[in-house]
């Protein structure tokens, strides 16, 4: 047999695979980033989306591709330009005043530099040997905000997910597998006959924590969902009953889910009392804060989250109301042991038995990930240069801007605010006089789409109480009450325009 050597792609004089990581390209190509970002974020411009038909934008990504498939290409600097143009051109804009859509955040420019770093040392976070920076910070991390949660420092722990219904899957993990020990082992069979394992959430509860529950083999039928009051919070009063006919039903619930920041309104339930008839009930109690978790660094919003001490769990994206790239989520638990009852495995390629002082911060055992980003180090770094105030100072401005844009709707005669907004979110109508009742619906999704494809504003929608809504989310401080009163202007316009060419054709 001869021996065959490997083949040296970088040996046959070509040298492009070598060209590919070269430090010097590096520095060039981020050079051309950087001065076209720089562009872009001080480029404070009203602007929505600039909607594409996914056709043509695929044409244009094609077009940048380069047609090569023997060898490796070789690099060419007009085509960098146009992935990166086309990129930034074609996303929400979140930089924009004219962003009020969603609660993805425009991202404190810093936190991008960091996130850059730490694609470029690219260390998976599970495992404190492949990544020991962000393995240590996420505790630094997890003690500092452990402050505005008022939990037993010496108990509780948090653990990074690639996102909020990640931890909130987590976290119902966790919570079954401690109320009905034997679950994780033995499998759902072996409850048979015994009453069946439910969950109890607000009726507008975000719809990862329904789909974690389908994950975990619980039914729609096993959600027990409990009415809301007028301000859209679970009713206290109500959610007792609600309870008690679970029981009738055998239903055996096992969590409470309270929404820190409800997705569609903004509402924030009343943990403290809801932590009460958890604990009566032996419920665990997870506070889904994806949103609203944030508001705890305020002096004055933490109020909100009154109770929070009581809770078992808490998810907390830091993508949405602490201003990194996403994911950067982190869930809390009241008791360091729970944490390690979401997941029960051994693999001895990961997981060590006897951990050492290294190996006892991996956080491999507790969450759902293998290869983890270090997510934390956004977060952090943000945290270790400008202190908790950046976020604090952010979050109450877009708090009082949201008040505002509610006084502003309220004092407009064609527009309906349908709530007061706890944080910054805040949903309304334009419903002039004369507009009949089974039509306002469509009105607000027709206006809301127009509005998009104006491309100067974007917002969202949601139905609230069964009928659509026009939804803003204040995530960027560049936005103040003056672009709102655009906005109204718009949405008026909109909304005449439409009505005006639907008489017509009805005329017609
Ligand atoms: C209340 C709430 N929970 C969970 C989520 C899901 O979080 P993520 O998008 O980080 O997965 C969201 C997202 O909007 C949310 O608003």
């Amino acid at each position: 047999m001869t021996e065959s050597r490997p083949h040296n792609p970088t040996s046959d004089g070509s040298g492009l695979l070598l060209e590919a990581f070269d430090a010097q390209l590096f520095r060039e190509t981020s050079e051309t980033a950087l001065a076209k970002l720089e562009k872009h974020l001080s480029d404070l411009s009203i602007r929505g989306l600039e909607l594409i038909d996914p056709a043509t934008l695929s044409d244009a990504a094609k077009a940048l591709m380069t047609t090569e498939r023997e060898r490796v290409a070789t690099f060419d600097e007009e085509k960098l330009a146009g992935i990166i143009d086309l990129y930034i051109r074609t996303g929400i804009q979140v930089h924009s005043p004219g962003y009020m859509g969603r609660q993805f955040s425009g991202v404190v420019p810093l936190a991008g530099v960091i996130d850059f770093v730490s694609s470029v040392v690219n260390q998976p976070a599970s495992f404190y040997e492949a990544a020991q920076l962000p393995n240590a910070v996420e505790r630094i991390m997890a003690d500092e905000l452990n402050r505005f949660i008022g939990w037993d420092p010496a108990r509780f722990t948090m653990v990074t997910t690639s996102g909020g219904s990640l931890a909130n899957l987590t976290a119902l993990l966790a919570a079954r597998n401690q109320k009905l020990p034997g679950y994780w082992s033995e499998g759902g069979s072996s409850f048979r006959g015994q009453p069946r394992p439910a969950i109890a959430v607000g009726s507008d509860v975000h719809y990862s924590v329904a789909r974690a529950a389908g994950v975990m083999g619980i039914g729609d039928a096993q959600l027990v969902r409990l009415p809301l009051n007028s301000r859209g919070q679970i009713s206290v009063a109500d959610a007792r009953p609600a309870l008690e006919a679970a029981e009738r039903q055998n239903l055996k619930v096992f969590c409470l889910v309270a929404s820190a920041g409800s997705t569609s309104v903004g509402a924030f339930d009343p943990i403290d009392e809801l932590a009460d008839l958890a604990r009566e009930k032996d419920l665990w109690l997870h506070v889904d804060g994806a949103h609203g978790a944030s508001l705890l660094v305020s002096d004055t919003l933490r109020e909100k989250l009154r109770g929070i001490d009581k809770a078992d769990s808490l998810t907390w994206d830091a993508h949405k109301m602490m201003f990194v790239p996403a994911p950067c989520t982190m869930l809390f638990y009241r008791d360091k042991e729970s944490s390690l009852t979401a997941f029960r495995q051994k693999a001895s390629y990961v997981f060590d038995e006897e951990p050492d002082i290294y190996t006892a911060y991996d956080s491999g055992g507790k969450n759902f990930e293998c290869t983890k980003r270090p997510m934390i180090m956004t977060l952090w770094s943000l945290w270790a240069m400008y202190g908790p105030a950046l976020f604090a100072e952010k979050i109450e401005y877009l708090c009082q801007l949201t008040e505002e844009a509610h006084g502003i709707v309220r004092a407009e005669p064609d527009f309906e605010a349908l709530h007061r907004p706890e944080a910054n979110i805040l949903c309304f109508r334009y419903h002039p006089a004369g507009v009949r009742k089974e039509d306002v619906h469509r009105l607000q999704i027709a206006i809301r789409n127009s509005v998009k494809l104006r491309g100067n504003f974007f917002i969202s929608k949601v139905n609230v109480d069964g009928v659509a809504a026009l939804r803003v989310v204040m995530m960027n401080h560049q936005i103040t009450g003056e672009h709102f009163r655009m906005l109204i202007s718009e949405i008026r316009r909109t909304g005449q325009d439409l009505l005006s060419s639907e008489a017509g054709t009805e005329t017609a």
